[in-house]
């Protein structure tokens, strides 16, 4: 838009200036220079292809298209078609920088978040036994935002990386505790209600993730308050903390864990709507219920997880409830 105006500015500026004299056609000169502004934004923002078409139309501009007549001279034409090439030339260099750039920018990106993934997976497969509960849980969250309608890729990269980072501060948590097959003793849940705040302390150093680590320390909060650790409540809580709240209740229910076997879709979604209005936000867990099954099974496969539609449910709902507060948090 921006590069538009400008392209726009700099041919009036250049339909105003009568070519009187000597110096007028110098002042022309001048002003065609700046056609390799609006040409630079285009290549910044849109790539080859926005500095494709702006060189384009600085040159039908340049041609004398743009109130700027052909020169009669053999002397003005060569000129003229120099600065045309030049234009060329400057959009060509400016495309092939800024698209280095951009692809440059977005290996790092790439190479960031597979360091993520390794780092979760690490941790998963220290507590679950298999690497892929985070990502998977991150994949889910990811879709369950899109049905919320948030489409801002930045918007969209802090829930997916909220979502697979929640458990980090368990670094923190002693393999005595964490991995322990009992009930927790009143003492070490204490010191297991400490990841989150853990968790957000570590990311809060790295500022890409100052976002992601807001989910993190709110993963544990629940909709009616009862969470922890801050009790929060409602829209207080962080949107993308409320979306993982009813992911990781789904992924805990239809998953295989050391204190209940997995349940279908079906049982694990009438738990969640039990769920709605105390434990969730139900505008979300409603925007959950949305989603195609086929979707979520196919999240579900390609982190190498079954997942059953299971039309009857296969265990009563006050199993369901045992399942849904387990002895530790996931
Ligand atoms: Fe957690």
């Amino acid at each position: 838009m921006a590069a538009g105006i400008l392209m726009m500015a700099v041919t009036a500026a250049l339909v105003s200036v009568p070519e009187r004299s000597a110096e007028w056609a110098r002042s022309q000169e001048m002003v065609r220079k700046l056609y390799l502004l609006p040409i630079l934004l285009s290549a910044a923002w849109f790539g080859a292809r926005g500095a494709a078409i702006s060189t384009a139309a600085a040159t039908l501009a340049c041609l004398g298209l743009a109130g700027s007549s052909w020169p009669a001279e053999i002397r003005g034409q060569v000129e003229r078609i120099g600065e045309v090439g030049v234009i060329w030339l400057v959009g060509a260099l400016a495309a092939r920088f800024f698209d280095q750039q951009k692809k440059f920018l977005l290996d790092i990106e790439t190479a960031n978040d597979n360091t993520l993934l390794a780092l979760a997976s690490s941790l998963d497969v220290r507590e679950h036994n298999t690497g892929v509960h985070s990502q998977r849980v991150a994949d889910y969250t990811l879709r369950l935002a899109k049905e919320l309608k948030i489409r801002k890729p930045e918007e969209l990269d802090i829930v997916w990386r909220g979502a697979l980072l929640h458990d980090i501060g368990k670094i923190g948590i002693p393999d005595k505790v964490l991995l322990k097959p009992g009930p927790l003793t009143d003492e070490e849940w204490k010191v297991m209600r400490t990841h989150p705040r853990v968790g957000a302390d570590i990311l809060r150093r790295i500022v890409f993730l100052r976002k992601p680590a807001e989910i993190v320390l709110s993963h544990h909060e629940r909709y009616d308050g009862s969470g922890y650790p801050r009790g929060l409540a409602a829209d207080g809580i962080p949107l993308g903390a409320r979306m993982f709240a009813v992911i990781d209740v789904y992924d805990a229910l239809t998953t295989e864990r050391s204190y209940h076997t997995a349940c279908s879709h079906a049982d694990a979604m009438e738990s969640l709507r039990q769920g709605a209005g105390t434990r969730f936000d139900p505008e979300i867990v409603a925007a959950f219920a949305r989603i195609p099954f086929e979707e979520l099974r196919e999240i579900a496969r390609s982190n190498s997880t079954s997942l059953l539609l299971g039309p009857e449910p296969a265990f009563p709902f006050r199993e369901t409830a045992a399942a849904f507060a387990p002895t530790r948090p996931s």
